[in-house]
C-alpha cells in the first residue's frame, strides 16, 4: 500500500475530488496518524486517517469546512486537511456547538472533538478510506472564520489558471494540488536518500554568482557594495560543482535551484530545480549506469513502475529518424529521407532543399492516415506552420496494385509515376496510408516533421507503451549560430572525444562526451564527462570565439584550478520538474511547483517582479531609462 499505480493521473483523481480519496491516500508514504508523530498539537488524528478501528474513540479533528450541510436537525460538516475528509456530525444535543455549526461556512477553521461511530447502514461511502465512519461532533471551536474563496474548491475544473495562481494559498488546498506536492516531496526524498547511499555528499553552492553559461539570459542582481557591479544568478551550479571535483569531494550532489530568462514553455520555468550530480574518476558508461539505476529504482519505488530498456541512440540517429534530439519513443513514426530521390523533379519546392547541402526532404508515413480528411490535413499544415514549414504535402495511398492511379495527392503531377513509385516503396507505403513531406532547411524539416510525428501520435491514438526511455548520446561538440558562428551544444566544459588538436582542425564535425536522459519525448537531464585539461578548455573556448582575455576575465578562476590537479570528472543534472510532472500526468510543470511564475514570468500571487522605490535604486547607483511604452505615452501627451 501507500504507492501511486502507474495509471494514477491527477487529473482523474481530480473528476471525483474527495470522493475518490482512495486514490488520494494512495500516495502517502505511509498514512501515518497523527497521534503516532511527536508533538500532536491541537488535535489527534488526521482527517482521512480515522476509520472503523476508530469506533467508540474520541478523537480530536481540525481543518477547514469543505461542505456544510443542514439537515433539518442534524449539521453535516466535511471537514478538510491535507489527508483527506472526515464526515463530522452536529445534533442539537450539544447546543452550543450546534449553534456554532450553523455559522460556519465554507473553508472555516475549525476544530471538533467528538466520537468516532459506525455510519447508520445505506450511508456509508465505499469510494473513501473514512466512508463507513463519522465523528459525532461534541465539542465544536471555530478557531478562525474564513472569506468566501475566490473559487469553489470541487468546482475547480472551470476556474481560470490566473485565478489560480492569484489565489495559489487557496488552490493548493485541493487535493490533486497538495497530493503533487507530496509527491514531489517524496521523489526528492527517495533521490536524497539514493544519493547519499552511494557516497554523493550534498553540498550547496552560491546563488549570487557569476554568470555560468547554459544557453539563456542571466537573471542578474545590482551590487550595492560595488556600484556598476552585478551578481549573476546561477543558470545551473555547473562551475561549482567541476571546482568541488577539484578539491576532491568526489562525489557530489544538490537539488539546487537554477534561474534562466528565457522564453518559456508548458515544460519551462525561469527559477526550477536540478538534481544536480558530478563525480571524479569516473566515465560516461558508469555515470549513466548510476544515473539509470536511479531513475529505474525511484519510478519502482514510488509508481510500482517497471521502466524498460534504456536504449543508446546517437545524436545523429535521432534528429534522422525522429526529427528530435529529444524522441518520444511510444510513436512508432518515422522519418524517411527522401532528398535522393528528389534532386531533379520538376518541383522546386523538393528539388531545392534535395540539392541543398543544408536542406532535408523527408517523408512521414503514417500507417491507416488515409482516413485523414481535408480539413484535418490544413489544420495539420498549420500546425507545421508554427515550426516555419512551407507547406505539407501529402500522398494519400488508395490502391498501391493501382500504381499511381492508386495515388492521391497534389503533388504527384510534379514528381513523375517512377519517382513517386519509388517513394513509396522507400516508406514502405501500404494501401490506407497516407505520406506527408517536408521539404526546407534539415533545421525546419526536422522541427516541423519531428513535431507533426508526435502530435499524429497522440491524435490518431498510436502510443505503444506508457513509458519509453532512452540516452541519446554521440552529440556534436557544436552547432552553427545564424551568424555562421559556433555554439556549444551543451556548456563550453563538455569535453570532446577527440583531441584539442582534432578539434581544432574540425570543430563541426567533433563529437562530445555528452549524453541526455529523455522520457516520453521530454529531456529529463543532461550531463558530460567535462574537460579537465587546461589546453583543451582553452582550445574551446577559442572555438567558440571567446577571446584570451576574455576567457581570464569570466572563468580565470576555472582556468586556475584546472592547473591545480583537476581529476577527470562528469556529471548530469535532471531537471526535478519535468520528472515531477512526468510521473505524476501532468500536463504543466506548474502544476507541480508550489508557487510557479506565469508563461510571462511573473508571480501573479506577490505581484513580482515589482517596482522599487527611488531610495533603493539610488543607493544602488541605478537610473531607469524610460521603457518604449513610457516614452511614447509622453510623446502623445506632448512632451
Ligand atoms: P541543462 O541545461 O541540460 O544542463 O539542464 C539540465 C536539465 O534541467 C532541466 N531544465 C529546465 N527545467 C525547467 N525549466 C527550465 N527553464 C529548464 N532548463 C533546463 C531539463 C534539463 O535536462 N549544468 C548542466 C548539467 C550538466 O552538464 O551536468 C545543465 O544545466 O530537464
Ligand atoms: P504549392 O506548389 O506551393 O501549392 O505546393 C504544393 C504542395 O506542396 C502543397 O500540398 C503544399 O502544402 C506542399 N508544400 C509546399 N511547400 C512545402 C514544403 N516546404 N515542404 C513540404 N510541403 C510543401
Amino acid at each position: 500500500m501507500g504507492r501511486f499505480s502507474s495509471r494514477w493521473s491527477p487529473y482523474s483523481a481530480a473528476t471525483a475530488f474527495f470522493e475518490e480519496q482512495a486514490a488520494v491516500n494512495l500516495c502517502l508514504l505511509e498514512t501515518k496518524y497523527i497521534s503516532d508523530i511527536t508533538g500532536t498539537g491541537m488535535r489527534s488524528h488526521y482527517c482521512g486517517g480515522i476509520n472503523e478501528s476508530h469506533i467508540d474513540q474520541e478523537v480530536t479533528l481540525c481543518g477547514w469546512v469543505h461542505r456544510r450541510r443542514d439537515h433539518g436537525g442534524v449539521i453535516f460538516l466535511d471537514l478538510r486537511d491535507r489527508d483527506g475528509l472526515s464526515q463530522v456530525v452536529v445534533d442539537p444535543d450539544t447546543p452550543e456547538s450546534f449553534a456554532l455549526a450553523e455559522k460556519v461556512r465554507s473553508e472555516f477553521v475549525v476544530k471538533v472533538t467528538g466520537r468516532v461511530r459506525r455510519r447508520p447502514a445505506g450511508t456509508e461511502n465505499n469510494n473513501m478510506p473514512t466512508g463507513q465512519v463519522e465523528l459525532l461532533g461534541k465539542e465544536l471551536e471555530i478557531l478562525n472564520a474564513a472569506a468566501t474563496p475566490p473559487f469553489p474548491l470541487d468546482e475547480h475544473v472551470d476556474v481560470g489558471e490566473d485565478v489560480r495562481l492569484r489565489y495559489r494559498f487557496v488552490d493548493l488546498r485541493r487535493p490533486e494540488m497538495i497530493n503533487r506536492l507530496r509527491f514531489r516531496s517524496r521523489i526528492t526524498s527517495y533521490i536524497r536518500n539514493y544519493l547519499d547511499a552511494n557516497g554523493f555528499m550534498d553540498v550547496e553552492t552560491p546563488i549570487l554568482t557569476r554568470a555560468t553559461p547554459e544557453g539563456a539570459r542571466d537573471y542578474l542582481v545590482p551590487s550595492r557594495t560595488h556600484q556598476g557591479s552585478f551578481f549573476a544568478l546561477p543558470q545551473s551550479p555547473q562551475l561549482f560543482k567541476q571546482l568541488l571535483m577539484v578539491s576532491g569531494v568526489d562525489r557530489y550532489y544538490q537539488i539546487a535551484k537554477c534561474f534562466r530568462d528565457e522564453d518559456l514553455r508548458a515544460d519551462r520555468q525561469p527559477e526550477f530545480t536540478q538534481v544536480d550530480i558530478e563525480a571524479s574518476f569516473i566515465d560516461e558508461a558508469s555515470l549513466m549506469a548510476l544515473n539509470e539505476d536511479m531513475i529505474r529504482s525511484l519510478f519502482k519505488d514510488v509508481l510500482e513502475v517497471d521502466l524498460p530498456e534504456f536504449p543508446r541512440m546517437p545524436y545523429a540517429e535521432a534528429m534522422e529518424r525522429f526529427g528530435s534530439d529529444k524522441p518520444d519513443l511510444r510513436i512508432p513514426l518515422e522519418l524517411v529521407d527522401v532528398g535522393d530521390l528528389v534532386e531533379s523533379v520538376d518541383f522546386k519546392v523538393f528539388a531545392g532543399p534535395a540539392i541543398d547541402p543544408k536542406g532535408r526532404v523527408a517523408a512521414l508515413r503514417v500507417p491507416k492516415g488515409g482516413d485523414l480528411t481535408r480539413k484535418q490535413i490544413d489544420d495539420y499544415t498549420k500546425f507545421v506552420g508554427i515550426y516555419g514549414a512551407k507547406g505539407l504535402a501529402y500522398i494519400k495511398v488508395n490502391d498501391l496494385s493501382a500504381g499511381v492511379e492508386g495515388l492521391q495527392s497534389p503533388i504527384v503531377k510534379f514528381l513523375g509515376d517512377d519517382i513517386a513509385m519509388a517513394i513509396m516503396e522507400r516508406v514502405g507505403a501500404e494501401d490506407g496510408d497516407i505520406v506527408f513531406f517536408g521539404a526546407d532547411k534539415a533545421t525546419v524539416v526536422n522541427e516541423a516533421l519531428g513535431a507533426l510525428r508526435v502530435k499524429l501520435g497522440h491524435d490518431l491514438g498510436m502510443l505503444t507503451s506508457e513509458w519509453a526511455p532512452l540516452w541519446v548520446v554521440d552529440f556534436p561538440m557544436f552547432e552553427e549560430t545564424p551568424d555562421g558562428g559556433l555554439t556549444a551544444i551543451h556548456h563550453p566544459f563538455t569535453a570532446p572525444s577527440c583531441t584539442p588538436e582534432e578539434l581544432e582542425a574540425n570543430p563541426a564535425g567533433s563529437l562530445s562526451r555528452a549524453y541526455d536522459m529523455v522520457l516520453n519525448g521530454t529531456e529529463l537531464g543532461g550531463g558530460s564527462i567535462r574537460i579537465h585539461d587546461e589546453t583543451m578548455q582553452e582550445t574551446v573556448f577559442r572555438i567558440l570565439g571567446i577571446g584570451d582575455e576574455e576567457a581570464r576575465e569570466k572563468f580565470g578562476f576555472l582556468l586556475d584550478a584546472l592547473k591545480f590537479g583537476c581529476p577527470p570528472h562528469g556529471g548530469l543534472a535532471f531537471g526535478l520538474d519535468r520528472l515531477v510532472m512526468l510521473m505524476t500526468g501532468s500536463s504543466s510543470i506548474r502544476d507541480v511547483i508550489a508557487f510557479p511564475k506565469t508563461q510571462s514570468a511573473t508571480c501573479l500571487m506577490t505581484q513580482a517582479p515589482g517596482e522599487v522605490d527611488e531610495k533603493q535604486l539610488r543607493e544602488l547607483n541605478i537610473r531607469l531609462r524610460k521603457s518604449a511604452k513610457q516614452a511614447e505615452g509622453n510623446k502623445a501627451d506632448g512632451e
